[in-house]
């Protein structure tokens, strides 16, 4: 495909959507990068500051679920491209209010498809990217891998909302043929992500001598992908991936979260010097979530033979990785600690 020219990049200070842009925004500065973000708790314009001054890069306060909000921009810039990053995301937040993820990931997917669809006006619809999730496809067991036939299964308000989300888009391709893909993936983590998350929140305790609270047993599977490796995934499938198809991408590390945990205890202790009998001793069973699902596993073949994408990191170097930056960004853990990231909506929005 020709490179986009205006790419609207809904999510953009969440934590993958800021990494894509931090990767993306230096890697290919002919295309315009547009970021339409709501600002809530899980977005931070810390986490996008060294590209808030490229030229090819514009940050707009905006909300997804406000379809004026999303005409003013879409006529604004023109965009040819959508990359839907903003979502609720957090599944323990699903349980105790699935009312913000069914407005945001299901009404705010249909305003932007209807946008693209040309509601708006603007230029030639090339691509809409659609970012999406393997937690629709519920719960496997010991055994199998989810691939891009796997039945829809939710399990959780969280993932009932993303698989409505991902059926409208598929739908916008057969009913109205717009160019649309769909990524489904794996459990994320790299830098810049919210600590209510299981690594960045593990990770934090662990370096603050704080309880680690494992859920259930600690058996549940998780397939973890460094963040950058999904991040060129995105990117190839945005711009090699035949539209109308879906690819599920994988990082082939398979842990359970008690693994998961040992790992970080280990690499915090060997980064900071400590014991690391200490911290595992920091290890604390808590009640289990509600549907909790037992094992997400990614068969990523179709984007390996297809476009050729594997992922880079191994899950021991893309943690060290993680683990290092959340020890060097002492100043973007204290202000989403403190709530201080927040302000910027106040001191930008109270007068308007
Ligand atoms: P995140 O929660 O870190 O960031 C979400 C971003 O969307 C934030 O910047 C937030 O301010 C913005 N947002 C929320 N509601 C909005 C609205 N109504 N209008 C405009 N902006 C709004 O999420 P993430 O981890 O970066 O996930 C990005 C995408 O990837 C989501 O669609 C998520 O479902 C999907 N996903 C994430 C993971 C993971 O491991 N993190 C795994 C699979 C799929
Ligand atoms: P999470 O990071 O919330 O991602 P998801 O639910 O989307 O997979 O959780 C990853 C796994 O870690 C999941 O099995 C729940 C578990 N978990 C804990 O054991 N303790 C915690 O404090 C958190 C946040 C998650």
């Amino acid at each position: 495909m020709q490179l986009p020219e205006t790419i609207l990049v809904s999510g953009g200070a969440g934590f993958i959507g800021s990494n894509w842009l931090n990767l993306m925004v230096p890697r290919f500065p002919s295309c315009r990068f547009v970021n339409i973000d709501q600002l809530t708790y899980a977005g931070n314009l810390a986490s996008v500051d060294a590209i808030g001054s490229e030229s090819n890069y514009r940050f707009e306060h905006g909300d997804i679920r406000d379809r004026d909000a999303i005409r003013r921009i879409w006529e604004q810039h023109k965009p040819d491209t959508v990359v839907h990053f903003a979502a609720e995301s957090h599944v323990d937040r699903s349980i105790s209010g699935p009312t913000d993820f069914i407005e945001t990931n299901v009404v705010g997917t249909l305003n932007l498809l209807e946008a693209f669809r040309g509601g708006f006006g603007g230029a030639q619809s090339r691509r809409f990217h659609h970012i999406s999730t393997d937690e629709v496809y519920g719960s496997l067991g010991d055994t199998g891998l989810f691939t891009e036939e796997t039945r829809y299964d939710p399990s959780s308000p969280y993932s009932a909302s993303k698989a409505a989300s991902d059926h409208l888009v598929r739908a916008y391709f057969r009913t109205y043929g717009l160019p649309v893909t769909i990524t489904n993936y794996s459990n994320n983590y790299g830098p810049r992500q919210f600590p209510e998350k299981l690594i960045p929140l593990m990770i934090l305790n662990a370096m603050e001598g704080k309880p680690l609270p494992v859920y259930g047993n600690g058996a549940n599977v998780r397939d973890w992908l460094y963040v950058d490796d999904h991040c060129d995934a995105i990117w190839t499938v945005l711009t090699e991936g035949t539209p109308g198809e879906t690819y599920n991408v994988g990082g082939n590390a398979e842990k359970t979260n008690l693994d998961v945990v040992h790992s970080i205890c280990r690499i915090v202790a060997e980064e900071l010097g400590k014991d690391s009998q200490e911290l595992l001793e920091l290890i604390s069973y808590v009640k289990d979530r509600p549907g909790h699902d037992f094992r997400y596993a990614i068969d990523a073949s179709k984007i390996r033979s297809e476009l050729g994408w594997e992922p880079k990191e191994t899950f021991e170097s893309g943690l060290r990785k993680t683990v290092r930056w959340y020890l060097e960004n002492t100043k973007w853990i204290d202000q989403v600690r403190s709530g201080e990231y927040r302000r910027w909506i106040d001191q930008n929005y109270s007068q308007r």
